[in-house]
């Protein structure tokens, strides 16, 4: 797949919604757990994903690929998580795209000055990303979990 042509678009269409169910329900508790913590219950239905809010759309050449989520503003900050890729097409550089051009975003925004995340451990690959893009560790918990908080500061990258 060609992935010069990124689109990150605010919101997420029906059809979208199911393909995120699929995919992740497929996968398993655990799976939504990874991507999600604890904040959606096993099965995931679409109703679910409605109540979530600024919730983006990832496109690859018109098709549908993922979600990322702008979860809260805590004053200059900007929390961002329940990132998704298609487990079909993981692993070929449409995370890191998305990534840079979702804090690209972001960062567009004057009065945000930092974006956080939080990633487990045992999710190795993701926070390799994470720390590929410019992310640092900044807090470390285990409830009972490990897991990590990451930050970027604006300027940093
Ligand atoms: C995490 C996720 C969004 C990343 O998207 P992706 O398209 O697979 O990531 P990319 O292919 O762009 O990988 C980017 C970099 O991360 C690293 N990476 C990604 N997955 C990796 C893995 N499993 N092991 C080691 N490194 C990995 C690669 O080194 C790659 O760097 P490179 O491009 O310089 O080689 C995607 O894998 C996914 O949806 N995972 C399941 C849900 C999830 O865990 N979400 C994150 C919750 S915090």
């Amino acid at each position: 797949m060609e992935i010069e042509n990124i689109e990150i678009i605010d919101g997420i269409n029906d059809n979208n919604k199911n393909d995120i169910v699929k995919w992740t329900n497929e996968k398993g508790r655990n799976f939504l757990e990874q991507w999600a913590g604890k904040s959606l219950d096993f099965p995931l239905t679409e109703n679910q994903i409605d109540y979530l809010k600024d919730i983006y759309s990832i496109f690859c050449e018109n098709e549908f690929v993922g979600i990322i989520q702008k979860i809260r503003k805590e004053m200059d900050n900007v929390h961002i998580g329940r990132f998704l890729i298609n487990p079909e097409l993981t692993g070929r550089g449409l995370g890191k795209r998305t990534l840079i051009e979702f804090i690209n975003l972001i960062f567009q925004d004057e009065n945000v000055n930092s974006i956080t995340l939080n990633v487990f451990d045992y999710n190795a690959g993701a926070k390799k990303l994470y720390e590929k893009v410019g992310f640092e560790v900044v807090n470390v918990t285990e409830n009972p979990m490990k897991k990590y908080m990451m930050i970027m500061k604006k300027g940093e990258k």
